[in-house]
């Protein structure tokens, strides 16, 4: 938040950071080296998006954390020789840190301390758009902040008895938090409001029997250039992390006239925060709830099994591991690949190799969700009496009607395809079944 602040009050404040990774060897995340190259190239894209320079990047090794400062005295001092060299603004840690440890290491090194969770809450916090978006990553902050309170509090205490600084019988610490926990009532209270109404719009979109498509991948993966290339529609798409956080539902005409509503989800990241997957669990509903998942994986990138792996553990954690998936292995125009349909051993579509940016295979992908759906699919033709005008109508904004024809009788007789659960909610409304109507 502090980050963007700053940022926010001119574009020309990059504050310039010393990065911290520490390889806690086979205790904690033992990696080989492609994969700590992967986790320090993402850890810089992070500090990038967070809109920091990085000024170096300080690597070590050890057992486990220092309770005091979470590395040894020595790695300590030479980060703090970093910070004077390079007149830091900041030092940011790819680490969770204790608000002890943080405190002592703003202390020792006398500038700003980040860990990984605020580095991608404050990411969050540029990128958030909704309402709720919004609300859920200043949620987030509160309950990272609350913990850390006593940190923003000393520098005041110096001052107390000053004017302006004399509570009721309060210490500055006591309002700080009573404060805090008024605040993040109030945002669970509006939180709940905008739930409700979410929840409103899935029950509609289950009542109209459209399925949701559910786009999910590791973040920068390829899920927004997907998304529009699809629906044609202008979300925002960038080379930075996390550049959708909310999700955005649009409707999408399939190639056989099936519809399909596709979500664009917010890009999953290794050691997501825990409280932030709490935060997003209600964004990320849709994909819980989805009929189908879409896992968009960067195919020309070396370390893709490992990010499958990572999106995996996010869909299972959001316990969506049962919703069908099918991966979408994306930029192909980056690799030798030819665009092609690979089926898995149930004979049911596993994977469409594609280029979102040049668009090659897309429309193998479209064919894929639609057989996906297809077995769910009307195809044949009706007989509408004359007065079933409403219906007819309804069938035509559906864009279901494939060709008619007007018998002897003025009745019309229509080619349809639309979806089964489609039809048969239609028909409910008219009190007619398919019998009555088929030819
Ligand atoms: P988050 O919002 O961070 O979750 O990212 P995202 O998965 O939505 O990725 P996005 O669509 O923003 O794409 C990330 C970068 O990859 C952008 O620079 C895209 O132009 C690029 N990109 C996406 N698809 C392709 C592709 O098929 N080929 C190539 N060469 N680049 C692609």
């Amino acid at each position: 938040m502090e980050l963007f602040d700053k940022l926010s009050q001119g574009e020309a404040l990059i504050e310039s950071a010393i990065l911290v990774q520490i390889n806690f060897g086979s205790n904690n995340r033992s990696q080989s080296s492609s994969s700590s190259n992967q986790d320090e190239h993402e850890f810089k894209e992070l500090v990038r998006s967070a809109g920091a320079s990085t000024s170096t990047l300080i690597t070590g090794s050890r057992a486990s954390p220092d309770s005091r400062y979470f590395v040894g005295t020595g790695k300590a001092d030479e980060i703090k020789a970093a910070v004077i060299q390079h007149d830091a603004d900041v030092v940011i840690f790819d680490h969770s840190l204790s608000p002890a440890q943080e405190r002592n290491l703003e202390r020792l090194f006398e500038c700003r301390v980040l860990d990984r969770t605020a580095l991608i809450l404050d990411i969050f916090a540029q990128r958030a758009q909704s309402h709720e978006g919004k609300l859920q990553v200043e949620l987030a902050q509160l309950k990272h902040m609350s913990t850390r309170l006593v940190r923003g509090w000393t520098h005041l205490e110096r001052q107390k008895g000053g004017i302006g600084m004399r509570g009721p019988g309060e210490t500055q610490l006591e309002t700080d938090r009573r404060l805090l926990s008024i605040r993040i009532k109030q945002i669970n209270k509006r939180l709940e409001k905008v739930s409700k109404q979410r929840e409103q719009g899935r029950q509609l979109r289950q009542k109209t029997e459209i399925p949701t498509v559910s786009l999910v991948g590791y973040t920068n993966a390829g899920k927004s250039t997907l998304f529009n290339k699809i629906t044609g529609s202008g979300v925002y798409a960038a080379d930075q992390l996390f550049a959708t956080l909310d999700p955005t539902l649009r409707r999408v005409n399939l190639p056989d006239q099936q519809s399909i509503v596709l979500a664009d989800t917010v890009g999953f990241i290794r050691d997501l925060p825990h409280d932030l997957v709490a935060a997003f669990r209600a964004t990320l509903q849709e994909t819980i709830e989805a009929d189908l998942i879409l896992h968009v994986i960067d195919s020309s990138d070396e370390n893709r099994d490992f990010f499958r792996e990572q999106v995996n553990n996010v869909i299972q954690e959001l316990g969506a591991e049962d919703v069908q998936q099918v991966e979408v292995m994306n930029k192909i125009d980056l690799t030798e690949q030819q665009p092609h349909v690979e089926e898995g051993h149930n004979g049911l579509p596993a994977r469409v190799w594609l280029s979102s940016l040049t668009g090659e295979g897309l429309e193998a992908l479209g064919e894929t969700i639609a057989s996906i759906f297809a077995k769910n699919t009307f195809k044949g033709k009706l007989r509408l009496h004359p007065a079933l005008a409403r219906l007819r109508a309804q069938l035509y904004e559906d864009e279901a009607v494939i060709s008619e024809e007007i018998s002897d009788k003025g009745e019309y007789l229509l080619d349809v395809v639309i979806q089964q659960r489609r039809l048969d909610t239609m028909l409910g409304k008219e009190e007619l079944t398919l019998e009555q109507l088929q030819l």
